[in-house]
C-alpha cells in the first residue's frame, strides 16, 4: 500500500471513483482541480499495482482543515485503507498548521460515522437538509492538537 499525493494526472481516475462511491454528488474533474489548484489543499491516495484504491482531501485556512474527500474503492473496504489515508491526511493537514479538522457527513451514512466515531471525531451540529435530496449533515469536529 503506498500512500502519495495527488497529482494532476491524477484527476480523472479520482473523478471516475467519484462517480462511484458519491453518485449522488460526485466531484468532477473541474471540481477536482479547482480544489487541487487552490493552494489550500492536500489530497492523499494509496496504489496498489498501479491501481488507486482508496483517495482523499483535505483543505486548510491557517488553523482548520476541512475534510472534502474520502473513499475506498468498493471491493477495498474494510482493511485499513481508508484509515490509512485519513491518518496520512491528519498528519499533513497538521504539518501545515491544523489544529483541527472539520467534516460533514449525511446523516444516514452509517459506515462513514462509525469510520469516524472510531478516528476520535465527534458530532458537533447538524446541517438540516444540507444535500440536495433534503438529507441532513452531520457536522463533525477532531482536535489535531
Ligand atoms: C467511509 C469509508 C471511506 C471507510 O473506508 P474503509 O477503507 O472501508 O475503512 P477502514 O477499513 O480503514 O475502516 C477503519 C475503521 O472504521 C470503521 N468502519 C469502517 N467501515 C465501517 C462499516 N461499514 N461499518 C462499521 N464500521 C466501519 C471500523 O471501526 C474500521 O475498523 P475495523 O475494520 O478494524 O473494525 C468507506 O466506507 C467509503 O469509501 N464509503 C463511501 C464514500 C463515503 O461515504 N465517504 C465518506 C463521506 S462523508
Amino acid at each position: 500500500m503506498n500512500g502519495r499525493l495527488w497529482t494532476y494526472e491524477d484527476l480523472n481516475v479520482i473523478a471516475a471513483m467519484e462517480q462511484e462511491n458519491f453518485p449522488a454528488e460526485p466531484w468532477n474533474v473541474r471540481m477536482l482541480a479547482e480544489s487541487f489548484l487552490s493552494g489550500r489543499f492536500i489530497g492523499v491516495l494509496l496504489e496498489e499495482e498501479g491501481t488507486v484504491t482508496a483517495y482523499g482531501g483535505v483543505g486548510v485556512v491557517e488553523d482548520e482543515a476541512e475534510l472534502d474527500r474520502i473513499a475506498t474503492a468498493e471491493m477495498f473496504r474494510r482493511c485499513g485503507r481508508g484509515q490509512r489515508v485519513l491518518e496520512d491526511l491528519i498528519e499533513a493537514a497538521r504539518t501545515r498548521g491544523a489544529r483541527r479538522m472539520f467534516l460533514e457527513v449525511r446523516v444516514s451514512n452509517t459506515p462513514a460515522l462509525m469510520f469516524y466515531l472510531k478516528n476520535g471525531f465527534t458530532g458537533a451540529y447538524a446541517r438540516p437538509r444540507y444535500y440536495p435530496d433534503g438529507e441532513d449533515a452531520l457536522v463533525m469536529k477532531k482536535e489535531l492538537i
